[in-house]
């Protein structure tokens, strides 16, 4: 019987993370350099219905029922089945592979339950619609961050550029001018449930300054969006500066975020800002294909662990 292969993308937010939350827009993009795969195969030798689950990256070899219920790849599992209404999986191996950086703000979470979700259900002969991807991502989601927008789960299903609001019908994006950005990462795993929360009791404490924010957030995406779709690049720039700015107001940058992005705006790129939940993770910064290698090599002399250049081509 083949085995039955699923990859999917990472994702990072150009503009609006935290704000999307909260009802505001925000815009990503897929970044298809970095893939979690998830190879599903029979083992008709196992013994009917042993499942058996290896991610090498992160140490796990188990079967189905040793696994938490709780755990993102059991509840994955769990709403494929139940979508799909089928008692339990035949005897096969999942083996997930992924060189996304895990807690960065890339999406690796929901990059697993897409490529998994799409593996299985192939395997079981019931291909499912993006729509349905999503969706169940989605729903798994939930156990991975608490209160998701809904963001990850769409750009990394579709693989398109998105301009994203929570509850809405998806808008893609087009841009009639490619650009570079740069990820670089911190080195430092920050989860994006813990900021996530944070934010949640900061704005419940003072509802109103927050809410100022995310509409002061919400208004550099629209203006983003604009430039992007008119295939004005270099005003990007100055909007993820503004938007960084945002952030730090937020409380959700760190001093070596604040500094990387220092670092960047001083070597060339046109803006820089963090990307995803903050504290840690990744940052993005802009830039121009001839001060792409400034940049990259004084945002790795400055102790950035891994630099990647993505065109974003929407
Ligand atoms: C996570 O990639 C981005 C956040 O805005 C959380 C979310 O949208 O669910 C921080």
């Amino acid at each position: 019987m083949p085995a039955f292969t699923a990859t999917a993308p990472a994702k990072i937010i150009l503009f609006g993370e935290h704000a999307v939350v909260y009802g505001q827009p925000a815009i990503a993009v897929p970044v298809s350099k970095v893939q979690t795969r998830v190879m599903v195969s029979a083992t008709p030798l196992a013994k009917p219905g042993e499942v058996r689950l290896q991610s090498p990256l992160v140490g796990l070899d188990t079967t189905l029922p040793q696994l938490d219920p709780a755990h993102p790849l059991a509840k994955t599992i769990a709403a494929l089945l139940e979508h799909l209404k089928i008692a339990r999986l035949p005897a096969c191996s999942i083996r997930i592979s992924s060189n996304i950086p895990v807690a960065a703000g890339m999406g690796s979470g929901a990059a697993v339950t897409v490529a998994m979700l799409r593996a299985l259900s192939a395997f079981l002969g019931h291909p499912l619609a993006d729509e349905t991807v999503s969706a169940l991502a989605f729903e798994v989601e939930k156990v991975h961050h608490g209160t998701p927008s809904g963001i990850d789960n769409t750009v990394i299903t579709y693989r398109r550029g998105v301009y994203f609001v929570k509850g809405q019908p998806i808008q893609f994006l087009t841009t009639p001018r490619a650009f570079t950005i740069l990820i670089a990462d911190t080195g430092t795993p920050s989860p994006t449930s813990i900021t996530v929360g944070e934010v949640r009791k900061a704005w419940q404490t003072e509802p109103a300054r927050y809410e100022n924010i995310f509409e002061r957030i919400g208004q550099i995406v629209h203006q983003a969006r604009k430039s992007i779709e008119n295939g004005a690049i270099k005003p990007l720039g100055r909007l993820m500066d503004e938007n960084h700015s945002q952030l730090q107001e937020l409380g959700v940058s760190s001093p070596k975020l604040d500094q990387l992005v220092e670092v960047a705006r001083r070597n060339g790129a046109l803006g820089a800002k963090l990307s995803g939940g903050g504290r840690g993770g990744n940052l993005i910064a802009l830039v121009e294909s001839d001060q792409e290698e400034l940049a990259a090599s004084a945002l790795r002399e400055a102790g950035a662990v891994n630099v990647i250049a993505t065109q974003v081509g929407i």
